[in-house]
C-alpha cells in the first residue's frame, strides 16, 4: 500500500514534508500540517459549524454559562467561537497546535477575545511522553517488525501515558470531530507505506479506541457535574478514493442536516470499512448519560465528506 503525503507532492510524510522535522517534534507537526491545509475552509463548514452550534446550545440549555472548554479546537472552524465566547464568561481553547488557536482567536473582536485562554498541550500524552518519537524513529528507519513490537506494547499501557493538564470545573465541555484524530493520521502518515501494515493498523485500532476511551474520561474530569458536554464526531468517512466502494453512502451527500440514524447503522453494518476507528468512546454510557442528537453530513472538502453523530452528555 502506497501513503502520499498530505501535501500530495509524492512519498510518504517522512519523505516529504516532514523529512527535516526531528522525531520528538513529528505527532504535532502533523496536527498543524491538517489545520494549515483546512485552515481556509471557514466559509465552507458555515453549515456544518451551524449544527455544531445547534447541538452546542442543546447541550447549554440549563447549565451555568459561566466556563467552557473546547477540546482540539484547531482553527475552530467547526466550533462556533464567536457564539461561545458572547455567551460564556470565560472559554479556553485546548490543543496542541498552537499556530491554528491564534488563528482563530484573531477572527474574534477585542471583547470577545476578553475571556479566551489559549491553552497547548497534549491530549492523548503521546507528544509530550515521547512515544510519538519513539514511533517517528522507527518507522523512518524502516525498522518494521520492532515498530508491530513497540505498539503491541504500546495498546496495553495507553493509561501510562500523561494526562493535559486541564482545568476541572467547566460548565460546558465541547470536542468535535477530534476522537479518530489522536492516533490514526500519524501511524498512516508515518507507517501506511510498511510492508507489515495490516500489523501495524491492528494494533493502532486498538490503541485508537484507548485513546477515545481517555478522551472520554478527560471530558468527563474537566466538566461540572452539572454541566454538560457537546461531543460531536465523524463517525463514518468516505473520500473519492472510496467512493467506489461506498455503495449506497453516496445518496446520504445529498444535502442533509438531520439524516436518519437507523439509515446510517444501516449502512455501517454493510459498509464497514468506512467506519472511523474511536469515534464514539465505547466508556460513554458509563460516564455520562448520553443524548444522541443529530446525524450530519460534514461536507469536509470537494473530495471527501464524513456523517457527524452529535451527542448531549450528562455526567453520571
Ligand atoms: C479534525 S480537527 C477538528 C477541527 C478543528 N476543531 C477546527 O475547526 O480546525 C482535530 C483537532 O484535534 C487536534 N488534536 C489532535 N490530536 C491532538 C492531541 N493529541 N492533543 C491536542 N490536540 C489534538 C488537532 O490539532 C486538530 O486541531
Amino acid at each position: 500500500m502506497s501513503h502520499q503525503c498530505s501535501c500530495i507532492a509524492g512519498g510518504t510524510f517522512l519523505q516529504c514534508c516532514g523529512k527535516e522535522i526531528a522525531d520528538w517534534d513529528a505527532y504535532r507537526f502533523l496536527l498543524c500540517l491538517g489545520n494549515e491545509a483546512s485552515r481556509p475552509f471557514h466559509g465552507r463548514w458555515a453549515r456544518h459549524r451551524d449544527l455544531v452550534k445547534r447541538l452546542v446550545d442543546q447541550a447549554a440549555g440549563g447549565i451555568r454559562w459561566e466556563r467552557c472548554l473546547v477540546l482540539g479546537a484547531g482553527n475552530c472552524n467547526d466550533i462556533p467561537l464567536d457564539h461561545l465566547a458572547d455567551a460564556f464568561t470565560e472559554v479556553t481553547l485546548f490543543d496542541l497546535d498552537e499556530s491554528a488557536l491564534a488563528a482563530a482567536a484573531a477572527r474574534l473582536s477585542p471583547r470577545q477575545r476578553a475571556g479566551l485562554r489559549l491553552l497547548a498541550g497534549d491530549l492523548t500524552g503521546l507528544h509530550a511522553s515521547g512515544t510519538a518519537e519513539a514511533i517517528a524513529r522507527l518507522a523512518r528507519r524502516g525498522r518494521w517488525p520492532e515498530l508491530v513490537q513497540y505498539l503491541g506494547k504500546l495498546r496495553k499501557k495507553i493509561r501510562s501515558l500523561p494526562p493535559p493538564e486541564l482545568d476541572h470545573g467547566y460548565d460546558l465541555v465541547v470536542s468535535v470531530c477530534v476522537a479518530t484524530q489522536l492516533f490514526v493520521p500519524f501511524i498512516r502518515a508515518v507507517a501506511a507505506d510498511s510492508p507489515l501494515w495490516d500489523r501495524i493498523h491492528a494494533h493502532a485500532a486498538d490503541i485508537s479506541r484507548a485513546l477515545s476511551n481517555r478522551l472520554g474520561e478527560h471530558m468527563h474530569r474537566s466538566v461540572e457535574p452539572e454541566g454538560a458536554v457537546a461531543f460531536a464526531t465523524d463517525i463514518l468517512e468516505w473520500n473519492a478514493a472510496r467512493l467506489g466502494l461506498a455503495g449506497r453512502v453516496a445518496p446520504l451527500a445529498l444535502d442533509s442536516e438531520a439524516i436518519d440514524p437507523a439509515a446510517v447503522d444501516e449502512l455501517l453494518r454493510g459498509h464497514s470499512h468506512l467506519k472511523n476507528v474511536g469515534a464514539v468512546p465505547e466508556n460513554l454510557a458509563g460516564l455520562f448519560t448520553p443524548v444522541h442528537a443529530v446525524d450530519w453530513i460534514w461536507a469536509f472538502s470537494d473530495w471527501k465528506q464524513y456523517v457527524v453523530r452529535g451527542f448531549v452528555l450528562h455526567p453520571r
